[in-house]
Formats: structure tokens, C-alpha cells, sequence
């Protein structure tokens, strides 16, 4: 068994990605030509939005989000402490200070209550995260953003086709930044990443950004990066695209699945917020004793990831930072588990799983 396997979601798409992939190497365009613009117009009917920049990756679609938003040096940007490292990375690559708040211990995703109190002077962005793909309270921390003048990136990474209050996620910020990442719901086979926002001088700016600071031969405007979606990857998403909503329904039933069939008061299973649609990017339980759940697991040859298990502040990398720590996040990062989910996983394996969990004492 393992944690997911992505050769089987592979085999499904098999032989239309490999017809696909001789059609873009037989074409001699490689780099941003019309599967690109295909994709990225895909995406935006998909999703809801305006328009929509691809690039390498959703840690290029942070950095270049924070920069087209003139994020810099001295600059502060509010955002969640249990994520993926990137997040915060993304921040603090253009020059900015990471200003951590706690999170709400259900969603785990960032306590918007808390955030108003951290606005000071420097502050000039939120970047929010929909993590394991549930979204946060993006209505509610957009509205902040906009009272105070802030700019709201979000970080969409774990969350394509999640959706909050019947609007999907990516759509709520000034920009929205996506990975397609092997494991996440819509993954390519290797790197990359896409921006999605509303505002037409922002998209130029993107565009710009994406290739060394200009569209044309011999226009630099700006300092920008070589971060593009190759046509190879864009063709291949394209087709997953097509078929999202069928996985993204795969992962909701392994999901109700293990809601079903786990029944053990150690374990407490992930809440499902009633204003969005989670997708199940992970599937993440919480326990007491944690340790002790993992030798239980590994005994019984159950593979399970531990995301995340450190506030991102308390990375060696923060380490000459000083920063607070915060109860919430703590006690999360001691208690957390993610177990297998993809869809493609089997229902003898989710069913072992749940055996083995209800052994557990
Ligand atoms: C929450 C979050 N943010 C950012 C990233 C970075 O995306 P990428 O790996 O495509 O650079 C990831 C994915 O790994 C992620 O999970």
C-alpha cells in the first residue's frame, strides 16, 4: 500500500496523454504556445475568473503574485503558520517579513478572527492558504483585506476545484496562486503553477514577470524570471482538467468513506466546513498520543504522512527571526496525520485502513 500512487491515475490517462505528447513534440512549439493558452482559458471557465497565468510552479505563482502586488523589502504579509514551507518561502524571497497568525484548530486553516489585531503600518498583504483542500474563511478575509487596504493573495495550492460559499477558491483574492504539483488534485507530470486574478494592468504585469520582464524580443521592463508551463505539461493538464470533477468526486467518497468507517474516540476525524466543497487534498486526523498511533501503524503496514509537523517560525531557517509561538498551530503540529487519499485508491485498502485504526487503543 502506499501513501498514493500516482502510475495508477497514469494508466487512466494513459493513452490520450501519450497520443498528445507526440501530437506537441511533433509540432516543434514547445514553449509557450497554444496548449498553454488553451489551459490557461480552460482554467479560467473552470474556476470562475478573468484570467489566469501559468507559470513552474505554485512557488513561482507566490513570488510572482507578491512582487506584481509591489511587495518588498520592510514590507509585512500576514499568513498562516501550518502550511507548506513555500508559503511563507514565497514571502520571504521578495524581501518581506512573514507575520504568522494562529489557526482555527478545526479547519486548520488560518484563524481570520485573529488577523485585524497583527495590521500594523508594514502590513501590506494577507496570504491565506486553503490547506488539505478545504478553503478558509476567504469571504470573511477578503473583506478585511479590502477595509484595510491590504492586498489578499491566496495560496490555492492544495485547493484547485475547492470552492467557499459557492464560489471557487482562487477567486476571492487579488490573486490566486495554484500548483500542479504530481500529488495534488489537478497534477501534471512534474512541475508547475498558475495565477488567477480579475485585474487587467496586474495581468499584463504577470505576463511580464513570467518571462524576464517582457512579452517581446528585446523587451525587459522589469526584473522578472523564466517561469513558464511547457507545452507538454499544459496539453496533459488540460486533458486531467476535463476529467477533475470526476476525481476531485473520488477523493469526497474515500472521504465519506473513512468518515463511515472509522469509529474510535482517540481518533478525531477532519471537520468539513458547511460554506465550501473540501477536496480532499489530504485526508487529516488528529491524535493525542501520535507517536504511539505511528508505531501502531507502521506495525500494521499503513503508510500516513504527518503534514506538517513544525510551525513554519520554527524552521531552522526562521531561526534568527523572532516569533512568538503560537498555541493553536503547537498543538496541531503534535497531533496531526494524514492518511492515504487519491482517487484511485481501492476500497479493500481504505477498509484495512479503517480496521487497523479501530484496533488502535
Ligand atoms: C500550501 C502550498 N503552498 C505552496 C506550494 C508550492 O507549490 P510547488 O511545489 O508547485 O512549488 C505547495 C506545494 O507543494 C503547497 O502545498
Amino acid at each position: 500500500m502506499k501513501i498514493f500512487d500516482l502510475q495508477k491515475q497514469f494508466k487512466f490517462f494513459e493513452k490520450k496523454i501519450n497520443k498528445k505528447i507526440t501530437k506537441v513534440l511533433s509540432s516543434g512549439s514547445y514553449i509557450l504556445g497554444e496548449n498553454v493558452k488553451k489551459f490557461e482559458r480552460n482554467s479560467c471557465k473552470y474556476l470562475g475568473t478573468k484570467y489566469a497565468v501559468s507559470c513552474n510552479s505554485g512557488t513561482d505563482a507566490l513570488v510572482m503574485s507578491l512582487r506584481a502586488a509591489g511587495i518588498g523589502t520592510n514590507d509585512h504579509v500576514i499568513t498562516s503558520p501550518f502550511t507548506y514551507f513555500a508559503t511563507s518561502e514565497a514571502i520571504s524571497l521578495v524581501g518581506a517579513k512573514p507575520i504568522f497568525v494562529d489557526i482555527n484548530p478545526h479547519t486548520f486553516n488560518i484563524n481570520h478572527k485573529k488577523i485585524k489585531k497583527l495590521i500594523a503600518k508594514k502590513t501590506k498583504a494577507i496570504l491565506s492558504v486553503n490547506l488539505f483542500g478545504q478553503a478558509c474563511a476567504l469571504d470573511e478575509i477578503s473583506q478585511i483585506a479590502r477595509q484595510h487596504g491590504l492586498y489578499h493573495i491566496e495560496d490555492c495550492a492544495q485547493s484547485f476545484g475547492s470552492s467557499y460559499k459557492k464560489r471557487q477558491t482562487g477567486t476571492y483574492g487579488d490573486m490566486g496562486c495554484f500548483s500542479f504539483f504530481p500529488t495534488k488534485n489537478l497534477g501534471c507530470f512534474g512541475d508547475g503553477g498558475l495565477i488567477t486574478l480579475k485585474n487587467k494592468k496586474m495581468y499584463d504585469l504577470l505576463m511580464k514577470l513570467r518571462t524576464h520582464g517582457g512579452i517581446k524580443r528585446n523587451q525587459h521592463d522589469l526584473i522578472g524570471y523564466n517561469s513558464r508551463l511547457d507545452e507538454i505539461q499544459a496539453a496533459i493538464l488540460d486533458i486531467k482538467l476535463q476529467h477533475l470533477d470526476m476525481l476531485i468526486d473520488k477523493r469526497i467518497k474515500v472521504a465519506n468513506l473513512y468518515f463511515k468507517l472509522i469509529k474510535n474516540d482517540k481518533i478525531r476525524l477532519p471537520f468539513v466546513d458547511k460554506n465550501g466543497v473540501h477536496t480532499f487534498n489530504q485526508f487529516t486526523i488528529r491524535v493525542k498520543k501520535r507517536n504511539k498511533l505511528e508505531d501502531h501503524l507502521r506495525k500494521n503496514g499503513i503508510p500516513y504522512g504527518i503534514y506538517y509537523s513544525m510551525p513554519i517560525y520554527k524552521y531552522k531557517a526562521y531561526a534568527t527571526d523572532e516569533y512568538k509561538s503560537l498555541p493553536m498551530v503547537e498543538k496541531i503540529t503534535n497531533e496531526c496525520l494524514s492518511l492515504p487519499i487519491y482517487p484511485e485508491i481501492n476500497t479493500k485498502d481504505i477498509k484495512k485502513i479503517c480496521n487497523v485504526l479501530n484496533e488502535y487503543e
